[in-house]
């Protein structure tokens, strides 16, 4: 009888709590501010398309984010969230390699790779990038308006800045091998160093199918099992005389969950306590076991 007692049990409390759990507007991500959709926490996956990790840590812990499963992490130094979502994350390697004006640092090449399904959602761009030429020392480029060379590292030497990609221009730096790097500054100067810039500001541009499904019909954006897009959890349009009704409608239900889990309660603890009489104490009947051996509860 009572294992029949505490399957309804459970079951009352399952449906009292088995809605769906809301994702909030925002997140609080500590020195990072507060995050929204497309952002989301590494706790909270399914609230967003990329997650922000140790965002419940200390102020004094990094903040990070992966972008594709096996990649490297890099450092969230800020969040920006206007009309559209930017976010300006630190690579660590590359900051070192600047830092003690390293030449393995022209050897980075820097193209975001989002994570699996991200492009069925969103896209992702590096703002504020440069490409360089990195060139066999025995090269001769002529001279050109606009582009300047760097050769103080050992093995190569560096072309650079905004000039015109002339089929001439490319044909002689045809044999140089081009990287991309995020910048923050103009690329031109006697030293890469002072422009090239560790930390790359990535815009997120979502899909209008993302954006739909997410801001219209309050969806969550997914792929199906074909890897097609498509909308999840789509709620009704929430506008003031529904939102009023629907609110009711969950606060009944709520109330109707509490008040069957209480009546539950009770049965189950009459139930313990009828057997209590009859045999010792058995599991179910913990509460009176604490209360025999003499402790205190308040
Ligand atoms: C973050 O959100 C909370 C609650 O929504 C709000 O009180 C707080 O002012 C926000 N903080 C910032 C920096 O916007
Ligand atoms: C956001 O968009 C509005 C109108 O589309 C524009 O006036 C505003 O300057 C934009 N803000 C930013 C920060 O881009
Ligand atoms: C570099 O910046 C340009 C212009 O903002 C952008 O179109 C391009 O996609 C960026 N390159 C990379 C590799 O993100
Ligand atoms: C760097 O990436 C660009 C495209 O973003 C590509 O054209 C170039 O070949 C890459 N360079 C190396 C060395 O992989
Ligand atoms: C390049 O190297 C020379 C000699 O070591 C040095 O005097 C010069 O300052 C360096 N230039 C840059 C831009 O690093
Ligand atoms: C609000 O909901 C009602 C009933 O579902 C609907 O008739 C009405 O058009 C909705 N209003 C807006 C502004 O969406």
């Amino acid at each position: 009888m009572y294992k029949f007692v505490v399957l309804v049990f459970i079951l009352v409390v399952a449906a009292a709590t088995g809605e769906r759990r809301e994702c909030p507007a925002s997140f609080n991500c500590g020195y990072v501010g507060n995050i929204s959709f497309p952002l989301t926490t590494a706790e909270r996956q399914e609230c967003g398309l990329l997650a922000i990790n140790n965002c419940y840590k200390p102020a004094q812990e990094d903040r990070w984010v992966q972008l594709s499963d096996e990649g490297k992490t890099f450092i969230v130094i800020r969040v920006s969230q206007q009309n559209f979502t930017s976010i300006q994350f630190r690579d660590t390697d590359l900051y070192q390699l600047l830092q003690s004006r390293n030449c393995n640092a022209f050897r980075y090449n820097y193209t975001l790779s989002p994570p699996p399904h991200f492009h069925h959602f969103a896209s992702l761009h590096m703002e504020y990038n440069t490409t360089l030429h990195t060139c066999n020392p025995t090269l001769r480029v002529p001279p050109t308006k606009n582009m300047f060379r760097y050769a103080n590292c050992t093995d190569i030497h560096i072309y650079y800045g905004l000039f015109n990609h002339t089929p001439q221009i490319q044909k002689s730096l045809a044999s140089c091998t081009k990287v991309v790097l995020p910048i923050k500054d103009v690329p031109d100067g006697n030293d890469p160093f002072t422009f090239v810039n560790a930390d790359i500001i990535a815009k997120v541009i979502l899909s209008q199918e993302c954006t739909d499904c997410h801001y219209k019909q309050r969806g969550q954006c997914q792929v199906d099992s074909k890897s097609k897009f498509c909308c999840a959890n789509v709620r009704p349009q929430e506008n003031t005389s529904t939102s009023s009704r629907s609110w009711v409608a969950m606060n009944m239900r709520l109330a109707l969950g509490l008040a069957l889990s209480i009546v539950a309660a009770l049965l189950l603890l009459s139930v313990c306590c009828l057997r209590r009489k009859l045999f010792t104490l058995t599991i179910c009947c913990f509460w009176n076991k604490a209360l025999s051996t003499g402790e205190i509860i308040i």
